[in-house]
C-alpha cells in the first residue's frame, strides 16, 4: 500500500529532527509529542508570525502570558467544570473507547459490532493537586484553553495599557486536554499550544466584528502560502456550539483525513465576563466616557492552534519530484517559517575551502538562521536541505578562493547564481524576499 501523507510526513518528522514521539525510550506516551531542532524552529516561526500580527502590526491589540495553574473557580465560573465534556461510549466486545460522534451506523469503528454502550459524559479537564500532602491539597485544572487567562486579567491589562473598549488580548500557551480519541499525528494531542486573542466589544458591534476577524484570520494563513484552495470556512450548527459561544466557525483545511478545524471563530458574547463578575464578586463594566454609559463588553474570539498550524505548513509544503536519484523531496516553506534559511555548503572538504564556508556562515549568522554541512556529496546536500524546506543554499567552491564569489541555489527554481562574497548578504535577503 502507497504510504500516506499523513505517514510521509510523520516520519519526515521524526527523521530530520522536527517532532519526536514523546518518552520514545519508555515506549512513548499516548498523544504527547516532542519538538526537536527544527520543530522549534517551525513552530517558533508560526508563534512569532501570529504575535507579529496580531500586536505589533495593530495598535489596538495586547499581549499575555498568565498561569497555566488557576483558581479552581475559574473553571466552575467559565463553565468548564459543567459542561467540558464529550459524550463517550465504549465498546463492549473489544473494549475500545471513542466519542459518541466517532460512532457511525451504530458501529463499532475498531471492530465493527453493534454491542455500543450508553454514552456517559466525560469531562476533558486534567486535574491535579496543589500543595504538598494530596488528600488536603486543593484541586486544580491544567487549563483546557488559554481563554480564561485573558478574562481574569482584562482589568489588569486594560488598566496598565489605558485601553479603551474596543480593544484585544492575545496570548500564545500550553493548553491540556485529556482527549478520548487523539491522533493524526500533532492534529490532536492531550498536551498543545493555542494562540488566543479576545477582542473586547461594546455590545451589538458583534456581528461586524466578527465579519472583520474572520477575514484577518483566514488572511493571515494564506499569508503563510497555505494554499487558497485547501482553505474553508464552516460555521457551527446550534447543536455544535460550545457552551460558551453564540456564534462559531471554523477555518477548516483539507487535511488528508478530510476537512477538519484549522481555528475557531467565536462570538462568547457576554458569557466570560458576566460569570466572572458573578463568581468574584469584582466589578468588571466599562465606563464609556464618550457616550457615558456603563456596559459589561462582550468578545469576539479568535482561537488558533500552534500545533496545528505547524502540522498544516508541513501539509501543505510537501512536494515530491522525480530525479535522475528518485526522488527530490520539498518542503516549499515560505521564508518566514522556513526553519533554516542558508544553508552554506562547501563543494569539497578541503581545508581551504571548509575555511571560506564556516566564516561566511559565521558572518551571516546574525542575520539569517543558518546551517553548515560539509559531509556527502554537494547533490546530497542540496537534498537534505530541500527536505527541510531551506530556500538557500550558498556553495563555495575552488574559484571562490580566485574570484571572491559564491553560487546561492534556490530550492524551488534549482536556479543558481554567481554574486559577490562583498554583496552576499543583500544578495541572500533579495533571494529570500523574491521566494516570499
Ligand atoms: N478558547 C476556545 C477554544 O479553545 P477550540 O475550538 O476548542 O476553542 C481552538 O480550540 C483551537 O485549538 C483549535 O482550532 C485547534 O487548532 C486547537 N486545538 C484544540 N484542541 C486541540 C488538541 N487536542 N490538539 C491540538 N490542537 C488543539
Amino acid at each position: 500500500m502507497p504510504e500516506s501523507l499523513i505517514d510521509k510526513i510523520t516520519s519526515l518528522a521524526k527523521r530530520r529532527g522536527f517532532i519526536f514521539p514523546s518518552s520514545e525510550i519508555y515506549g512513548g506516551i499516548n498523544a504527547c509529542w516532542d519538538y526537536g531542532p527544527l520543530g522549534v524552529r517551525l513552530k517558533g516561526n508560526v508563534k512569532a508570525a501570529w504575535m507579529r500580527t496580531m500586536t505589533q502590526l495593530r495598535d489596538d491589540v495586547e499581549p499575555l502570558d498568565a498561569a497555566i495553574l488557576m483558581h479552581p473557580r475559574v473553571w466552575e465560573a467559565s463553565g468548564h467544570v459543567e459542561n467540558f465534556t464529550d459524550p463517550m461510549v465504549d465498546c463492549r466486545d473489544c473494549r475500545h473507547r471513542f466519542r459518541a460522534d466517532e460512532i457511525r451506523d451504530a458501529r463499532c469503528p475498531n471492530c465493527r459490532s453493534t454491542n455500543i454502550g450508553e454514552a456517559r459524559q466525560f469531562n476533558l479537564m486534567f486535574k491535579t493537586f496543589m500543595g504538598p500532602v494530596e488528600e488536603d491539597a486543593a484541586v486544580v485544572y491544567l487549563r483546557p484553553e488559554t481563554a480564561q487567562g485573558i478574562y481574569v486579567n482584562f482589568e489588569n491589562v486594560r488598566q496598565s495599557s489605558r485601553r479603551r473598549i474596543p480593544f484585544g488580548i492575545a496570548q500564545i500557551g500550553k493548553a491540556f486536554r485529556n482527549e478520548i480519541s487523539p491522533g493524526n499525528f500533532i492534529f490532536r494531542s492531550r498536551e498543545f499550544e493555542q494562540m488566543e486573542m479576545q477582542y473586547f466589544i461594546k455590545p451589538g458591534t458583534d456581528e461586524d466584528t466578527f465579519e472583520y476577524w474572520r477575514h484577518q484570520r483566514m488572511q493571515w494563513y494564506l499569508d503563510l502560502g497555505i494554499k487558497k484552495d485547501k482553505l474553508r470556512f464552516r460555521e457551527h450548527g446550534p447543536d455544535e456550539l460550545a457552551h460558551y459561544a453564540r456564534k462559531a466557525m471554523d477555518i477548516e483545511y483539507d487535511f488528508p483525513f478530510g476537512w477538519k478545524e484549522l481555528e475557531g471563530i467565536h462570538n462568547r458574547g457576554d458569557w466570560d465576563l458576566s460569570r466572572h463578575q458573578q463568581f468574584s464578586g469584582k466589578d468588571l463594566t466599562y465606563f464609556d466616557d464618550a457616550a457615558n454609559e456603563r456596559f459589561l463588553p462582550w468578545v469576539i474570539e479568535t482561537s488558533a492552534g500552534a500545533d496545528r498550524a505547524a502540522l498544516t505548513l508541513l501539509l501543505d509544503a510537501y512536494d515530491e519530484e522525480p530525479d535522475k536519484d528518485g526522488v527530490r523531496v520539498i518542503l516549499r516553506f515560505s521564508k518566514d517559517i522556513a526553519p533554516i534559511k542558508v544553508a552554506f555548503l562547501p563543494l569539497s572538504k578541503k581545508e581551504n575551502l571548509t575555511e571560506l564556508a564556516l566564516r561566511l556562515e559565521h558572518e551571516l549568522r546574525p542575520h539569517f538562521v543558518t546551517d553548515y554541512d560539509e559531509t556527502a556529496s554537494i547533490g546530497k546536500r542540496y537534498r537534505r536541505q530541500d527536505e527541510i524546506g531551506t530556500p538557500l543554499c550558498v556553495t563555495v567552491d575552488f574559484q571562490s578562493l580566485e574570484d571572491n564569489a559564491v553560487t546561492i541555489r534556490e530550492r524551488d527554481s534549482m536556479e543558481q547564481q554567481r554574486v559577490s562574497i562583498d554583496r552576499l548578504r543583500e544578495a541572500l535577503q533579495d533571494a529570500l524576499d523574491r521566494i516570499g
